[in-house]
């Protein structure tokens, strides 16, 4: 997820950078050339109504309509969570897992955007991903993405909480998710531009921000297939300790942490031996 880009209090992560104003209004005007505006007076008048949206503290994102993740451009709305760039970070930690596996079998649970098992299929080509959520209307997203990409013969999306969505036989070579993991009590002190705009469920677990990977450790050990699987998650910055006991506890007994670039605990990696 997003982690601390969640929080007031590290606001650098949430802006993903955020470009030069001569930037931001050539990629406005190249989000004006993908909708084929062409008249000059229409394009001023759409110019001037995406500035406002920034202007009222919409994320780029959301404005622009399109974002780059790894090597794909995917549609971003309010529907969905915006990709973060830590999360192109765990897509690595996955295709690791993966490497050497011949046509691996993978869950991807909360797939908002569907970025992560859009990114695996498209670089893995071998892979076929069972992606979930239980937003209908993040998967109505996702699924614009996936066959706007032409993905969608190895990608099987599924509306459900969690392993609902999963049917009780299936089993696979790596279980994989960036869930909600920030604490109910965390939530007014988010930035505006992450509370206001994007969806809440997609953000906020629970009383302590660890009640998605509960359930998630619940039942990863007995969905993975073989003796080889693995479960990638990525995590708060401050839930390392807590996150790795929970995998611990589900007979997970090889469980590393991962720091992301601005060297904070970001993803688990559980497998057992
Ligand atoms: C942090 S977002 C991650 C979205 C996307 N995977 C990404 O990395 O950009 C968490 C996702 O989990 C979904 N989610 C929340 N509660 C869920 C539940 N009970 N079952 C399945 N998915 C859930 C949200 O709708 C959201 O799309």
């Amino acid at each position: 997820m997003i982690a601390e880009s969640h929080r007031a209090s590290q606001p650098e992560h949430l802006r993903v950078g955020l470009p030069q104003p001569r930037v931001i209004e050539r990629w406005l005007c190249q989000a004006l050339d993908r909708q084929g505006v062409i008249d000059p007076h229409e394009r001023r008048a759409m110019l001037t109504d995406l500035y406002d949206r920034l202007e009222c503290g919409e994320p780029l994102q959301y404005v622009l309509g399109t974002w780059q993740f790894r090597w794909i451009e995917l549609r971003v709305d309010r529907r969905a969570l915006i990709p973060r760039p830590e999360t192109e970070l765990m897509v690595e930690w996955i295709l690791a897992e993966l490497a050497g596996r011949e046509s691996p079998r993978v869950l991807e649970l909360g797939t908002g955007t569907g970025a992560i098992a859009a990114a695996l299929a498209h670089e893995l080509p071998s892979v076929s991903v069972v992606a979930t959520d239980v937003s209908a209307d993040a998967l109505a997203l996702a699924q614009d993405n996936i066959v706007s990409l032409r993905l969608n013969r190895c990608i099987d999306l599924r509306q459900g909480s969690w392993w609902e969505a999963v049917e009780e036989h299936e089993r696979f070579d790596l279980i994989c998710s960036n869930p909600p993991y920030i604490a109910d009590t965390e939530w007014n002190s988010l930035d505006p531009m992450v509370r206001d705009w994007e969806p809440r469920r997609a953000l906020t677990a629970g009383p302590t921000g660890l009640e998605c990977y509960e359930v998630i450790f619940h039942e990863a050990r007995g969905r993975l297939g073989g003796q080889q699987g693995a479960v990638v998650l990525e995590i708060g910055s401050s839930q390392g300790f807590n996150v790795r006991r929970l995998a611990i506890d589900a007979g997970f007994d090889d469980v590393v942490i991962h720091k992301d670039l601005a060297g904070r605990d970001r993803f688990l990696v559980a497998r057992f031996r």
